[in-house]
């Protein structure tokens, strides 16, 4: 009875494993969460302390579809400030999370038949999009260091978009300038758009990020999305939001008014908060997941792994080819030590030999992580 679209495409992995891994909880075992893309700070108790107030003022009715002009109006300020994007107000759209602009953009651009290109791993949800869109996803190799392989190589006369992420969910890779100056001139020389989703901008140890839409020749074929959730620990809130050309907008505004309408009125009110008051807290939670993922690395390295510090987001993308896959020792990590973590293969083909980690979890659940990850393999 359902769908063949929907048949396209299955439930996010990363979700099942969560599901998974609190079913073996409620049996009472102490399962340490290592699989969430979450961070486990609490949201700012300044921007809870304005919500509350924003409720109290009454913002609790629908809103314009795009975002209320003051959030647009700041999302603008926050591109100029940032990401050197010049993006006027009809290009920016507001959304129930980045996830959600992610969707919607991917809508909004791919047509039956039509190639997107994603780098072999990504995080799950485009290659859902894509085939939901109708579309095929090209997976593009990367090297030992997750940096795009021969990406010109993918590009056929249906390729209409690149989708690119960095910081990047799974691998931790930062882009250095170079490798997205060749980006740039696959998609200007072979006319393609490029998804750049800067969520973990934030989220980086010691590198620059730079946004390929600030780049010459770019502005007009560059979706860029962005998001709450990481920087401001504001995962449930659900708030994101994407600058695109204006008719890639406008499609994906439309999209947008026949389903959820706009993103929670008060929550828009958060996301000022969020973006026009102090941003040290953000760089406090940054330097913390920077002494866990040094924690993380030396661990697995003094346990015989091999593995290298991730420049940006918060996981580690871990080969584990040695223990017969990341599909084999997700399982057993889970069965055994009671570790919850993502076996690669849910990122692409070229993820089978990893797991995922995730280093959002407090340093003693590291330490005992690690603990339990030695007997496991002892
Ligand atoms: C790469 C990437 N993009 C987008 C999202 C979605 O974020 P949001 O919570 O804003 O929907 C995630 C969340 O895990 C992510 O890892």
């Amino acid at each position: 009875m359902t769908s063949a679209r929907l048949n396209r495409i299955q439930v996010s992995a990363t979700l099942a494993i969560a599901k998974l891994a609190a079913e073996i909880a409620r049996e009472g075992k102490d399962v340490i969460t290592l699989n969430l893309g979450e961070p486990d700070f609490r949201t700012p108790r300044h921007i809870c302390k304005s919500t509350i107030q924003s409720l109290r003022r009454g913002d609790t009715h629908y809103t314009p579809s795009a975002g209320i002009p003051e959030l647009v109006e700041a999302i603008a300020k926050k591109f100029h400030a940032d990401n050197r994007l010049d993006v006027s107000s009809d290009q920016i759209l507001v959304t129930a999370g980045a996830k959600q602009a992610v969707f919607m953009a991917i809508q909004a651009v791919l047509d039956e038949g039509d190639d997107a290109i994603l780098l072999d791993p990504s995080w799950v949800t485009y290659d859902a999009c894509i085939r939901y869109a109708g579309a095929r996803t090209a997976w593009a190799p990367t090297d030992h260091d997750f940096m795009p392989l021969d990406l010109g190589e993918q590009i056929t006369d249906k390729t209409k978009l690149i989708i690119i992420n960095s910081p990047n969910n799974p691998t931790g890779a930062v882009f250095d300038r170079k490798y997205l100056e060749e980006i740039a001139d696959l998609a200007i020389e072979n006319d393609i758009m490029v998804l750049s989703d800067e969520i973990y901008e934030k989220i980086i140890y010691g590198k620059t990020h730079f946004s390929i839409g600030s780049f010459d020749g770019m502005h007009d074929r560059v979706i860029t999305i962005n998001g709450f959730s990481k920087s401001y620990a504001m995962t449930g809130w659900r708030l994101g939001y994407m600058a695109a050309p204006a008719d890639v907008t406008r499609a994906a505004l439309k999209l947008q008014s026949h389903s959820v309408s706009h993103a929670t009125s008060f929550v828009q009110h958060a996301g000022i908060t969020a973006l026009c008051s102090d941003q040290s807290l953000v760089d406090t939670m940054t330097s913390e997941f920077r002494a866990r993922r040094d924690i993380l690395v030396g661990g697995l390295n003094s346990l015989g792994f091999d593995c290298k510090k991730p420049d940006g987001a918060f996981y580690v993308f871990l080969n584990v080819s040695e223990y017969g896959g990341g599909d084999a020792f997700a399982e057993r990590l889970l069965r055994e030590a009671y570790i919850a973590v993502t076996p690669g293969s849910a990122f692409g083909p070229g993820g089978a030999d990893y797991i995922r980690i995730s280093y959002a979890a407090s340093r003693e659940r590291i330490y005992d992580a690690l603990k339990r990850i030695g007997d496991t393999i002892a």
